[in-house]
């Protein structure tokens, strides 16, 4: 399997901290955002990674990251003008894709807790078109929302509805193929003018599309509160053993 990172965006939600410095720099703990989806990439056994960069000072993320070889990968760069969304940032990376298979990790997503290679195996190996991790938070509205039918099923996938229908949500993880560009290329911008990933995961629904929980703890990055809560996080785990310092500067 191939990774991608989604590290573009505006980031207007962290104003000011984000008028000039990427928001995937930001620090979270002990290291910048963006080591913790890259991390996460690695610890599925992924090598081959894509970072998809946009917004400001994206020439200091190439430089942080450089070749990846400090993380045990082997890096590559694509730019993404604009924030059409996540699901256009995903169709940047289709020439770099090929025919494999591809998990693709939001920038700002931080996932603490057992690595995730034995769901990115089973993904690969099975058959559904496409996947997800879900997980339960308090504040469903500001995310993507899964629908459930009475077996626990998820049917749908709504982004940001006033009145979610349940609290579990996908959280910024994808597993995907090369059938996934197409799909791209079906979708309409939503109401904030993005190309929605629900949208692209409501293709693979329902039916279709493989979905795990995730066992770990779990937070965006992307406002201030959360921020804060994604450090205060890696601090607790790394206080109790579970999270390996930060790789050394090549
Ligand atoms: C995005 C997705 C949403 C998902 C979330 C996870 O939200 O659109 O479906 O639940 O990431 O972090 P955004 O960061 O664009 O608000």
């Amino acid at each position: 399997m191939k990774g991608l990172v989604l590290a573009g965006g505006t980031a207007t939600r962290l104003f000011p901290l984000t008028i000039v410095t990427n928001k995937h720099l930001l620090p979270i703990y002990d290291r910048p955002m963006i080591y913790y989806p890259i991390a996460t990439l690695a610890g599925m056994g992924i090598r081959e990674v894509m970072v998809v960069v946009g917004g400001k000072s994206v020439g200091d993320v190439v430089e942080l990251l450089a070749d990846g070889e400090h993380f045990g990968l082997n890096l590559t760069y694509r730019y993404q003008r604009g924030a059409m969304g996540i699901a256009h940032a995903i169709g940047l990376a289709r020439d770099f894709v090929g025919d494999d298979s591809f998990c693709c990790v939001l920038g700002d997503n931080v996932l603490l807790g057992p690595p995730l290679d034995q769901a990115a195996r089973e993904f690969d190996e099975g058959p559904c078109g496409a996947g997800t991790l879900l997980y339960e938070v308090a504040d469903p509205q500001r995310f993507g929302v899964a629908e459930l039918d009475p077996a626990g099923n998820v049917i749908a996938f709504e982004e940001k509805p006033a009145q979610p229908k349940s609290n579990l949500i996908p959280i910024g993880v994808y597993f995907l193929r090369p059938d996934a560009f197409g799909v791209v290329e079906t979708l309409v911008p939503s109401r904030r003018g993005e190309l929605e990933i629900t949208d692209l995961l409501n293709h693979y629904l329902p039916g279709n599309l493989f979905t795990r929980r995730f066992e770990g703890l779990w937070t965006d990055a992307g406002t201030v509160t959360s921020l804060i809560r994604a450090a205060e996080l890696a601090e607790q785990e790394s206080l109790a053993g579970h999270l390996d310092p930060p790789p050394a500067r090549p």
